[in-house]
């Protein structure tokens, strides 16, 4: 298994790299920093995750040190949907940058097709029925249009999305100067998106899976959004645990090989230096066909990351996912 996919830019992106949703500052410098000693070049970030700031001053530590050149670093960063308008393309990637303490990023996506609505002082607009407010004029050509500036002007060597369906990559295709390179979608055993991703890679489109190991901090925002469900644990189902005994590998890097072998990058988040390290060290075993038939028969398309704590997106026309679990 290569341990970098070509995007269509000829770029090279590290097929696995941390994700690093849902951590506090503190946990995440000293998670980037076992990250970095652990062998990772590739972080996934994003202004929504608010740890731009931290991430950067680890970087400016490393890069200040002599102890990594900024070319062997791959950064990816996101516009966030507050910020899924023409206009604010620029200045926010900008300000990414700045946080980041960097003067490009190796990737750059549009992060929700969906454009959140905020009221002058910040907070979240509410509509009469007390849901989140979304802007329905969100225009993604144009959106993309802004994007495509970036790349000559050097503030990111790549564009891409996150969590556009088929439909809307298929769009843009249709509607660019310069193809996005990448769309990051929730992908593991129990949505494994098989259409949308066959799609991607036939059109040169390199597929990043979030939540690959099940993302199982998610509960926490889904219980501030006062929504009860009960997540399924990737790493507890038989089959996986099955297959890592017999490999002496653990669940998790069944997960992440599984992903790695069909060309699709891998961003496992975690904050522990020993789960880091596990989950970078999945080149040493093979996974059988017979293996890889039981691992692809798990699918039941259950979205983890389904935005519901977004309460109202799913009203957006761009807004294609399907919940699965009702309130
Ligand atoms: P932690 O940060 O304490 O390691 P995902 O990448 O799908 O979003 O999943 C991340 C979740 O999985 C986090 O709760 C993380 O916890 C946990 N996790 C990450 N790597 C492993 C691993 N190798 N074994 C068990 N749990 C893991």
């Amino acid at each position: 298994c290569n341990k970098f996919v070509t995007l269509s830019n000829d770029e090279k992106m590290p097929i696995i790299g941390i994700g690093t949703w849902q951590a506090s500052d503190e946990e995440i410098e000293t998670a980037i920093d076992s990250a970095l000693e652990a062998g990772y070049r590739h972080i996934d970030t994003a202004p929504v995750y608010g740890n731009e700031q931290a991430i950067g001053r680890v970087l400016k530590r490393w890069l200040d040190a002599g102890k990594i050149k900024r070319e062997e670093l791959y950064i990816v960063t996101k516009l966030p949907p507050i910020s899924n308008r023409p206009h604010e393309v620029e200045p926010t990637i900008k300000k990414s940058l700045a946080d980041l303490q960097l003067d490009y990023v190796d990737m750059y996506l549009i992060h929700t097709p969906f454009t959140i609505c905020i009221n002058p002082d910040g907070s979240f607009k509410m509509d009469e029925e007390g849901l989140m407010e979304v802007d329905k004029s969100t225009n993604l050509a144009a959106t993309w249009l802004e994007m495509e500036k970036l790349v000559a002007q050097g503030l990111t060597k790549s564009i891409g999305v996150s969590n556009f369906s088929k439909e809307q990559v298929e769009r843009l295709l249709k509607n660019c100067k310069i193809p996005p390179a990448n769309n990051q979608v929730e992908h593991h055993v129990y949505l494994q998106q098989r259409d949308l991703i066959d799609f991607c890679q036939a059109n040169n489109v390199v597929v990043t899976a979030y939540s690959p190991l099940g993302s199982k901090g998610i509960a926490k925002f889904n219980a501030q959004a006062g929504l009860k469900r009960d997540l399924p644990d990737l790493m507890d189902i038989p089959e996986v645990k099955d297959i890592a005994v017999a490999h002496g590998k653990t669940p998790a890097q069944v997960l992440i090989r599984w992903i790695i072998d069909t060309g699709v990058v891998a961003i496992p988040k975690s904050t522990n230096a020993a789960r880091l390290k596990q989950n970078l060290d999945v080149f040493d075993f093979q996974l059988s066909a017979d293996e890889v038939a039981k691992l692809c028969a798990l699918d039941k398309n259950i979205r983890i990351c389904d935005f519901a704590f977004f309460h109202g997106v799913e009203r957006h026309p761009e807004f294609t996912f399907k919940n699965q679990y009702t309130n």
